[in-house]
């Protein structure tokens, strides 16, 4: 009996494991599937996913060889604020050079021209080279910013204040705005102009500031204190535009942006476009770009509808926002 019991228990258990054993290799098999059918979709998903590319943040073309933008940056004693805006912006990919607008009565000293030529250098890796030039300024005039540069490396440039920095992300996706509207000025600080309906049948405009735009969601300016636009209307700016804009840009210390507005948009007769992006103000004169002094531009824009024979700024709402960034579709 106990032999018997002994046996049956020592055949159940040999069954058992003949059970198990199949059920094991039921699993591996199960196991290796998954491992193998994983491995094919990961590997078809790496290469495209429906056509979705997934792995490509910068979304540059890596085949084609790139051009990129010039930094145009205007700055008066605060080497400070140059030094560190600088030292951001040569970390953005698309940056070909950076050239400074130089108008203090000393030259650049040769600590600040070493720390930037360093950053620069810095930051030239893999085949990109960043070019730094400073220009350099006889007289002190606002005009200076938009004064003709020869030998330019690119096509187009950003022009920047020394005390407002934009996120890498931010400046590449107005660049590429750009790219789309090559003759457009594309930036990040709407200004607007209105009919003042008080002066009758008269052709008279209000100057607004960020309230007005921000209120209205319209606008007609992008002020050069952050824009990209063709190199090409420094140019105009300088041999092209009626030269009493210029002087009274000159006499009055104001209104150099008005300017390059009307210039454009007369050129193109369309609206610039305002691009949405993150600003960080790093001088200590924050206020002041938001609202206040509007009389001295009212009269600016009022002086240049003259000059042009006409209105030449359209208005718009149209906002240019980064997909990736708005998940609200
Ligand atoms: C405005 O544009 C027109 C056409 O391109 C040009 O002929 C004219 O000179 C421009 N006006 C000014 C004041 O520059």
């Amino acid at each position: 009996m106990t032999t018997m019991r002994s046996r049956l228990f020592s055949r159940r258990s040999i069954r058992q494991g003949a059970v198990l054993a199949v059920g094991s290799t039921k699993i591996k098999l199960l196991l290796a599937c998954c491992v193998v059918l994983s491995f094919i979709a990961f590997s078809v998903r790496k290469a495209s996913f429906m056509g979705w590319e997934q792995n490509d943040v910068s979304l540059y073309p890596s085949s084609l060889p790139r051009k990129g933008y010039t930094i145009l940056m205007n700055t008066w004693k605060r080497n400070d604020l140059l030094k560190q805006s600088i030292s951001h912006y040569a970390l953005c990919p698309g940056l070909d050079s950076v050239h400074i607008v130089w108008s203090e009565p000393d030259l650049p000293s040769d600590s600040l021209v070493n720390f930037l030529t360093n950053v620069v250098k810095q930051n030239s890796k893999g085949g990109r080279e960043i070019e730094l030039k400073f220009d350099i300024n006889v007289e002190d005039s606002l005009n200076n910013r938009f004064k003709e540069i020869k030998d330019l490396k690119s096509d187009v440039v950003f022009s920047v204040d020394d005390d407002i920095i934009f996120p890498c992300t931010t400046v590449e996706f107005a660049f590429r705005a750009w790219q789309s509207a090559p003759d457009t000025m594309v930036g990040f600080v709407p200004r607007v102009h209105w009919l003042d309906k008080s002066k009758g049948d008269q052709d008279t405009y209000i100057y607004s500031g960020w309230w007005s735009v921000w209120w209205t969601g319209t606008y007609s300016m992008i002020l050069s204190k952050a824009a990209f636009f063709h190199k090409k209307y420094l140019n105009m700016y300088t041999y092209e535009m009626p030269s009493s804009i210029r002087e009274y840009v000159t006499k009055n210390r104001n209104c150099e942006d008005i300017a390059m507005s009307f210039l454009v948009a007369n050129a193109t007769r369309a609206p610039p476009i305002w691009v949405k992006g993150k600003i960080y103000e790093i001088g200590s004169t924050g206020i002041s770009s938001l609202g206040g002094h509007n009389s001295r531009r009212t009269h600016c824009v009022n002086r240049f509808s003259v000059e042009y024979g006409g209105m030449p700024l359209v208005s718009t709402s149209v906002k240019a926002v980064d997909s990736r960034f708005s998940w609200f579709w």
